[in-house]
């Protein structure tokens, strides 16, 4: 019995929640009779329903439930990876259309990086992600000041010392093109705190553009322009629980 009740919510939370209005707009709606649950219109604000079963339309559109919400964002520099700060705009404030107030980012990038960030409520999905175990790859295009050599590629492949308790894993180090500023594409399967700029400290580099291009299966959509997202496909998800 009380199972029952648990998954049950009032009808003006719901839409709410789904973002069908605020809370007082969608009460209005409610005792407008513009609100319908199974077909039939409902005049109470607090009338119990079943997200997941019911279904409840307004003006006959139908409003579903979203259990989890997964978002690609290009993240832009100047931006902190964070989902409230009480003084910077943070990642979740350009989502702006989300639906879920639960969301996350998934992982951490420098307020200078930009690039592919994961954001979403889907607690699970993340953990396994982040997990160092799991030795997901993530791929980063960088703008690095100095020439990169293939002894740079040998320290990256052999995995270095960067100072942590323990040395980097091999990370795969690809020159796009060396000179006064290379570029470079990297390859790591961990997430430590200023990872990337730190292994080129570690061979006297400076980073001075960084940018995530991939993390797992997923890839930066090439359409979006840093600042802009879009929600993932159902293939993407899929694929991406699959790891
Ligand atoms: N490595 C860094 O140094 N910064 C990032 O934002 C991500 C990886």
């Amino acid at each position: 019995m009380e199972k029952e009740k648990e998954k049950k919510m009032r009808l003006d939370k719901y839409l709410a929640e789904m973002q069908a209005g605020s809370r007082s707009q969608v009460k209005t709606l409610i005792r407008k009779k513009q609100v319908t649950v199974n077909e039939s219109i409902v005049q109470r604000p607090e009338y119990p329903v079943d997200p997941k079963e019911d279904k409840i339309a307004v003006n006959g559109r139908e409003i579903r439930y979203a259990e989890t919400e997964y978002y690609m964002l290009n993240k832009p520099s100047g931006i902190i990876t964070a989902t409230k700060d009480g003084r910077e705009r943070t990642v979740l404030d350009l989502i702006t259309g989300k639906i879920r107030k639960d969301l996350f980012p998934v992982g951490r990038l420098d307020k200078d990086t930009e690039g592919l960030l994961l954001i979403t409520n889907d607690g699970a999905l993340a953990h396994r992600l982040l997990s160092p175990k799991k030795h997901v790859d993530k791929v980063y295009y960088a703008q690095v000041r100095g020439s990169v050599t293939p002894e740079d590629q040998e320290k990256f492949k052999k995995g270095m010392d960067i100072g942590d308790e323990k040395p980097c894993l091999p990370s795969q180090l690809t020159i796009v093109e060396s000179g006064a500023i290379s570029s470079v594409r990297i390859k790591i399967q961990e997430g430590r705190y200023h990872q990337i700029k730190r292994m080129f400290q570690a061979v006297d580099k400076e980073v001075v553009y960084l940018k995530r291009l991939s993390m797992g299966s997923l890839t930066l959509d090439p359409n979006l322009k840093p600042g802009e997202y879009r929600l993932l496909t159902s293939d993407e998800i899929e694929r991406l629980k699959a790891l």
